[in-house]
């Protein structure tokens, strides 16, 4: 009996030995597949990362052209402004300059015979010198936009521009002046009187986007690998709005009653005749930057 069944139970294992071995071979096969896909899978995973940085670095130079093709374009347009505006500032200009003159001095005059004159007498030609003063700026401004003059740079030391263009905006008591400037601070070269009149306007700027007060922060920092002295000066007030931050230095932007918007395109015309550059940074309601970088002074002394 045991004899009988040899032959048939060698089959049986012969047969399970066999289908063993495709098994094998299948689960072989199985896991060869499956580290092909893995493969696959992470090459898809690198290509897609990949175009994701390509798509990300075109984005990115689509938005820099965009922004230099716009700054460009402002350029343009300043430009244009500029030059016709120069056609009218220069006869205009000059023709209101003389007859102010005349009656700044008819006032001055007037105020020194009339020392006993009544309070109202005296208000009024108090109120005739600042309508004088005010139309004897704007006229300054329209002539100093149009022609910017060759600068005559000197050593400057910024903590003494800035002292004397403060005296000279008359900063009101809710304002509170803050001044940050280091008693390291290397010398610039610029042309005194044309820096004078950058800080004015940057300062009155900021003054009267405080009518209500607050606090000017006028600080001064030095970069030794530009070799430039930065002035930033920083107001807690109004703040300017993104859609007019682009136009800002356009001739005749204002957004001032009886004004002509000429201030921050002398800033930047007598900024830039000094070898420097001028920079914003604003956050509406909150307050504005303006900092504006010059050359130091790298004349050695004799
Ligand atoms: N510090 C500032 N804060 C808020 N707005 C400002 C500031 N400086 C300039 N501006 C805006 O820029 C405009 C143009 O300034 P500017 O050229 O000096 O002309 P103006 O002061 O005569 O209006 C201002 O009317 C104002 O809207
Ligand atoms: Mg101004």
């Amino acid at each position: 009996m045991t004899d009988d069944r040899q032959p048939e139970l060698q089959r049986r294992i012969e047969a399970l030995e066999r289908k063993n071995k495709l098994l094998e071979e299948g689960l072989h096969q199985a896991e060869r597949l499956r580290q092909m896909f893995d493969r696959t899978a992470q090459e898809l995973k690198a290509a897609q990362s990949q175009l994701q940085r390509q798509g990300a670095g075109l984005e990115e130079k689509v938005r820099e052209r965009t922004q230099q093709l716009l700054a460009a374009q402002e350029e343009l347009v300043r430009t244009e402004k500029l030059a016709l505006l120069g056609q009218i500032a220069d006869t205009v200009g000059h023709e209101l300059r003389n007859p102010l003159g005349v009656i700044n001095n008819a006032v001055y005059f007037l105020q020194a015979v009339l020392v006993d004159a009544d309070d109202t007498t005296r208000e009024y030609l108090g109120i005739i010198k600042d309508e004088i003063a005010d139309a004897e700026r704007i006229v300054s401004d329209l002539l100093d936009a149009v022609r910017t003059k060759p600068p005559r740079p000197e050593r400057v030391l910024v903590a003494a521009l800035i002292g004397k263009a403060l005296d000279k905006c008359n900063v009101p008591p809710s304002v509170t002046v803050r001044l940050d400037i280091p008693e390291t601070l290397p010398a610039i070269r610029v042309d005194p009187a044309q820096m004078h009149q950058v800080l004015w306007n940057l300062i009155t700027n900021g003054v009267e986007a405080m009518p209500d007060g607050g606090a000017l922060e006028i600080g001064a920092a030095e970069d030794r690998v530009t070799k430039t002295v930065t002035v930033s000066i920083r107001d807690s007030g109004s703040g300017i709005k993104p859609e007019h931050q682009a136009r800002l230095f356009q001739p005749m932007f204002t957004t001032k009653a009886r004004r002509i918007g000429l201030g921050l395109v002398v800033v930047k015309n007598l900024t830039q005749a000094n070898g420097g550059s001028v920079e914003v940074e604003s956050e509406p309601g909150r307050g504005s930057t303006f900092s504006v970088s010059l050359p130091c002074d790298i004349t050695v002394a004799a």
